[in-house]
């Protein structure tokens, strides 16, 4: 099983700079959360109080974004790293309903540590660090979690079919960061090396869409679809 304490993200050096950068790092990162925003009130939002888990949950961004349409929700926000809950912490301490969990998705897989049922599950840019077998009891873990009805919503790079495909994505990606750095005037020589660093960094374990749609259907989730798609980066999910 990968182990979450040897990644990248257990560095706070290096949490600190993904927070910094995320908007250019994430093609579409703004397009994505109102893409998320919309898939909420089309399917969850009623007049019931709604339970959230938000897997990977960084600083808090994506719960944050859920609260703006419904500030009633009641949220779990999970991550490995200690660093990133103190600044999700930080970010929702206005929001009275919020349980924050450190553990890793292979801490989840280990021992039942969410003992309640959710209406939504989400994750942003977290679950390509499981490996193909631990998405499959990970997919799994989250349909139990999930009450009937409930919905998982996945936001997260996938590799292409083919390496044609997966070449044309990688340059799609810099040309967004490019226009995006040209936009801002940003010459920081930070953002040079990204794409060789996500594709040698061993943390990083992208799977296809299809392998994902397709455990996912084989997991119980019905309603399964890719929500929205630019090279790599995808939404994705279905309902229990
Ligand atoms: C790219 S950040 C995304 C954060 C946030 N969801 C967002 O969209 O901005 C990935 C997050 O997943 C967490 N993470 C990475 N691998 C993990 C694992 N195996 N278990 C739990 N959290 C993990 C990291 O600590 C980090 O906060």
């Amino acid at each position: 099983m990968s182990d979450f304490n040897t990644s990248r993200w257990k560095d706070s050096a290096f949490a600190q700079q993904y927070r910094d950068n995320a908007d250019v790092y994430i093609v579409e990162r703004q397009r994505l959360f109102e893409i998320m925003r919309s898939f909420y009130r089309f399917f969850i939002l009623d007049d019931k109080p709604k339970n959230v888990i938000d897997l990977g949950c960084g600083d808090g961004i994506i719960t944050a974004e859920l609260l703006s349409v419904d500030s009633s929700i009641s949220a779990t926000l999970v991550d490995g790293s200690e660093d990133m809950l103190n600044r999700a912490k930080d970010r929702l301490n206005n929001f009275s309903n919020m349980t924050y969990i450190q553990a890793s998705f292979q801490d989840m897989l280990k021992a039942d540590l969410v003992n309640r049922q959710f209406d939504l599950a989400v994750s942003s840019q977290a679950i390509h660090h499981l490996n193909l077998n631990e998405k499959k009891q990970f997919y799994s873990l989250i349909h139990t979690c999930l009450h009937s009805g409930g919905y998982f919503l996945n936001i997260d790079v996938t590799i292409a079919p083919t390496s044609d495909l997966e070449q044309w994505y990688m340059k799609l990606w810099q040309e967004w960061m490019d226009d995006k750095l040209m936009a801002t005037g940003n010459t920081d020589a930070t953002f040079d090396d990204i794409i060789q660093r996500y594709k040698s960094l061993s943390d990083n374990r992208p799977d296809s869409l299809d392998d994902q749609l397709a455990i996912l259907r084989e997991t119980g989730f019905v309603n399964v679809d890719c929500f929205y798609k630019y090279g790599i980066f995808t939404v994705f999910g279905g309902r229990k």
